[in-house]
């Protein structure tokens, strides 16, 4: 048994999904310690679940009726599904079956547990459980690096001897397992009631009409940090260059064009904040004046001259405000080699508190991907630099741990 405190968090709302694994007879044992640890829990099993265990044992010791179906009237007329999904302040799906992951991870509602998934806007979590080679099928892997990128946590699975008598990779973690990173997940810091202002995308700095100078950056880390700091509780600006993302929900968007523009906004929102993050990717330069007319090919020349002018730095002069008006203020940093050297160096020449260095040059990480491996770099409270290295994850869960690491050093007197 669970030697964890009996009420870490009294009265979370856990809805605890049940898919159709053999693992589902570990669910009882489950939903009994999330009710040992305090928590409120519902359950919804879905059909072929219930050939595994049956809803009267998960009644039983939950003490609440246990929904199997979307078409229900008796129970829709008790508490309707989106009543339902509403009522949770987290989903726990426990097994989830490969067969679950992937019509989770295409966005469908075709039972009663898929459509609550979607209908809620709670924490999402699962532990998969299945046979070895179904886990490490392509297919399950896609669906579960998509499931990640939807916000979905993933627990497990475990390695080891199977039902089916394979051993690999597949098996549910133990619910007291399950129940312990459920618990560390609760107790992540909240951001509830704090300003946060995120740069995300690249700037466009216009050559003539119809030209301009930009780069490559596609602003999915930025847009994730917005989205992980929202689902924290923070009251979120993003100031976005031009990128073909949606806004992600809960967050504002100021969208600029460039530098200058950004630098504008950054100024303007900067000392209302209390977390600055720049990851945009602004162009240091731009043209010193753009071209009132669309500029001409001209015969016989074969060289056109353009004249650069510097861009202001976003990041340092939002570092550069004075204490009173200062946010605390996390950079990025690209870098090819010598990572830890060239963000040390940065932090301390921009002013920073803390910077977040990405080594571009490893494949399949970085500009563009869903995938991003970094180094974090912060100042301790003694006047040192701390570091923490993150191995290559979903941007999106990267973005949980860049946010979870500001709010730490937040949450610090400042040194600075
Ligand atoms: O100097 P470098 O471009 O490598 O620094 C990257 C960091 O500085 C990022 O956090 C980026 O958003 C920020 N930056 C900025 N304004 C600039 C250039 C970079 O805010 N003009």
């Amino acid at each position: 048994m669970s030697s964890l405190p009996a009420s870490s968090r009294p009265g979370h709302k856990v809805l605890l999904g049940i898919s159709a694994g053999i693992a589902a007879y570990k669910s009882a044992m489950l939903a009994r310690l999330l009710k040992q640890a305090g928590c409120e829990v519902r359950v919804v099993m879905t059909e072929g679940a219930q050939a595994f265990i049956t809803p009267l044992t998960l009644q039983a010791l939950t003490g609440e009726p246990v929904r199997t179906s979307l078409l229900d009237p008796e129970a829709e007329a008790g508490m309707g599904h989106i009543e339902l999904a509403r009522w949770a302040d987290t989903i726990l799906i426990a097994p989830a079956t490969a067969d679950l992951m992937a019509r989770l991870a295409a966005g469908m509602a075709d039972d009663l547990l898929t459509t609550l998934c979607l209908a809620s806007q709670s924490r999402k979590v699962m532990a998969p459980a299945m046979n070895q080679a179904m886990w490490s099928h392509p297919a399950t892997q896609r669906n579960a690096a998509r499931l990640a990128e939807d916000g979905w946590r993933l627990l497990g699975p475990a390695s080891g001897d199977q039902a089916c008598g394979d051993v690999g990779p597949g098996r549910m973690l133990e619910p007291e397992a399950i129940l312990e990173a459920l618990l560390a997940l609760f107790q992540a810091p909240e951001a509830a009631g704090l300003a946060v202002t995120i740069t995300a995308g690249p700037t466009r700095e216009p050559l003539d009409p119809v030209r301009y100078l930009s780069n490559h950056s596609s602003g999915k880390m930025g847009y994730a940090l917005a989205e992980a700091a929202a689902e924290l509780g923070a009251r979120v600006t993003l100031i976005s260059g031009p990128v073909s993302l949606p806004c992600p929900a809960g967050v504002e968007r100021l969208e600029v064009e460039t530098a200058v523009e950004m630098h504008e906004a950054a100024q303007r929102l900067a000392p209302e904040s209390d977390l600055f993050i720049g990851c945009a990717a602004v162009a240091d330069y731009r043209a010193e004046s753009a071209a009132e007319h669309k500029i001409k090919k001209v015969e016989g020349e074969e060289e056109l001259v353009l004249r650069l002018v510097k861009n202001p730095d976003i990041i340092a002069a939002v570092a550069a405000l004075p204490t009173e008006h200062r946010p605390l203020v996390v950079g990025f940093a690209a870098e090819t080699r010598d990572l830890a050297t060239y963000a040390r160096d940065k932090l301390a020449r921009k002013g920073l508190d803390m910077i977040v260095a990405n080594d571009v040059s490893r494949e399949g990480l970085g500009f563009g991907s869903d995938h991003n491996a970094a180094l974090l770099l912060w100042r301790s409270g003694d006047g040192g630099v701390d570091q923490e290295s993150l191995d290559p994850q979903p941007k999106r869960e990267m973005a949980g741990a860049v946010i979870r690491r500001a709010l730490a050093c937040l949450a610090r007197p400042p040194s600075r």
